[in-house]
């Protein structure tokens, strides 16, 4: 499923080095589903041709009110009234610009409309045509009173502003002010598009593999890449949560708004688990941890003695998150289905008898929900199957049976936890 399949945007450009940005977030958008078309503030032509915006969005460029080309809305329809500013934002499913400049800004503020960018922004319906705006400036002039009080005045206004990227900026200076990249925006957009059916709620995830070390070089591990917990974990943040992730070892890049904490071992995920779960109202268990760690670590690596023998390692089994967690007061109360309760999820990695696993999995753990899966054909893909047990019944994700991908999966278990806790979107 494409991320913005069906969509129409209106993508704007004003003045701003920024403006190469906007080609590649054009064509993420296109190739994400969307149709887009593109208009360019004069400032904006310093920066970035027509030509190009027009090849990658594969629709005419505007760029003056006074262009009499028939411009259409999203149903396509060429009307040559020469309005531009009113038929290019009718139906249209948001209008981004990106880059947005501080002149920009205080233009839309005060309502000016001297040329079609800012013009159509006034002249869109505002109860079904969402304003998004990138910022993109110098740190100086995004610090200044005046600008903040801009961003300030316009989100009151209704218009969602995107935050800012910090780093090195063109002009050689440093600091906050330079438009997200064009991946960060179209991650902000599908978020700004999913319904809200988890707002207001704390979520806690863990994810990924533990790693239990033998000496300070060596240690276990297993084959999870945590793929499908970083996947639940967006999905939580676009419905609406506050998400933190406790991540074991994975090489995988945050989500963004998703707040992160990285840990190695069983005994470390416990720690960060018990601490966050105080403050969540869900907490869900999709971390493949280490059974079991050696006994004893190891201080110093331990080496060959020439004599061709082995070292014998012995085991301790490690604390079982999920259950610490599910058993505590509010992981009961949630079981319960009491209202300050914490909603446990539990994951079942198994190799076969997924059902018969499952089921007895979610009572041995004493959670309401438990979500099987079979391991090993799953670690490391990117797509799966999953069986969800509660005390009454089961289903099926995807729900015709076959594979879906873990993205897909994860919007469904969270649409589908939403459900259970009644918040529905
Ligand atoms: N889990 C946990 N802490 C552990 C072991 C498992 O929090 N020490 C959680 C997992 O994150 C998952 C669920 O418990 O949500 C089940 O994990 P799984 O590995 O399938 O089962 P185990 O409890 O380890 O049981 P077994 O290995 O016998 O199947």
């Amino acid at each position: 499923m494409l991320e913005l399949q069906g969509k129409h945007i209106v993508l704007g450009l004003s003045g701003g080095i920024a403006a190469y940005k906007a080609a590649e977030l054009c064509r993420s958008m296109v190739k994400e589903g969307a149709t887009v078309q593109v208009v360019m503030t004069e400032a904006a032509e310093h920066f970035m041709t027509k030509v190009t915006m027009q090849a990658l969005s594969g629709r005419q460029v505007f760029g003056s009110q006074w262009d009499d080309t028939p411009a259409s809305g999203k149903n396509g329809e060429n009307i040559a009234n020469n309005m531009p500013h009113i038929n290019l934002s009718r139906g249209a499913d948001a209008i981004v610009i990106a880059p947005c400049s501080a002149d920009f800004m205080a233009k839309l503020l005060h309502g000016r409309a001297d040329e079609l960018l800012s013009l159509l922004c006034l002249a869109r319906q505002t109860d079904k045509v969402p304003l998004i705006l990138a910022p993109a400036m110098n740190r100086e002039m995004w610090a200044n009173p005046a600008t903040q009080r801009n961003v300030a005045q316009l989100k009151a206004d209704g218009i969602t502003v995107l935050d800012v990227g910090e780093g090195d900026q063109a002009c050689g200076e440093v600091g906050d002010g330079r438009m997200l990249e064009a991946d960060e925006i179209l991650a902000d957009l599908v978020a700004f598009f999913t319904p809200k059916s988890l707002l207001g709620q704390k979520v806690i995830i863990t994810a990924g593999p533990t790693y239990e070390a033998i000496d300070p070089v060596r240690g276990i591990t297993n084959l999870s890449s945590g793929k499908m917990g970083f996947a639940i974990a967006r999905a939580a943040f676009e419905a609406g949560a506050d998400v933190t992730l406790i991540a074991g070892p994975v090489s995988l890049a945050t989500p963004r708004g998703v707040k992160r904490v990285d840990v190695k071992s069983a005994k470390n995920m416990l720690v960060a688990g018990v601490k966050y779960a105080d403050y969540a109202t869900i907490f869900i268990a999709s971390a493949a941890v280490a059974d079991w760690r050696p006994a004893n670590l190891a201080d110093q690596k331990l080496k060959k003695d020439g004599t061709g023998k082995v070292p014998e390692l012995s085991f301790v089994e490690n604390p079982d998150i999920l259950a610490t967690i599910a058993q505590s007061e509010r992981g009961k109360k949630g079981l319960s289905g009491m209202p300050d309760g914490l909603f446990c999820v539990g994951f079942a990695a198994e190799s076969q008898d997924l059902l018969a696993n499952a089921q007895a999995k979610r009572i041995r753990k004493g959670v309401p929900l438990l979500v099987g899966n079979i391991g090993p054909a799953t670690f490391g893909q990117d797509d799966n199957a999953l069986l969800l047990v509660d005390a009454k019944a089961t289903k099926e994700l995807p729900p015709n049976g076959g594979k879906a991908s873990k993205r897909d999966l994860a919007q469904q278990l969270v649409a589908d936890i939403a459900a259970r806790l009644g918040v529905q979107a």
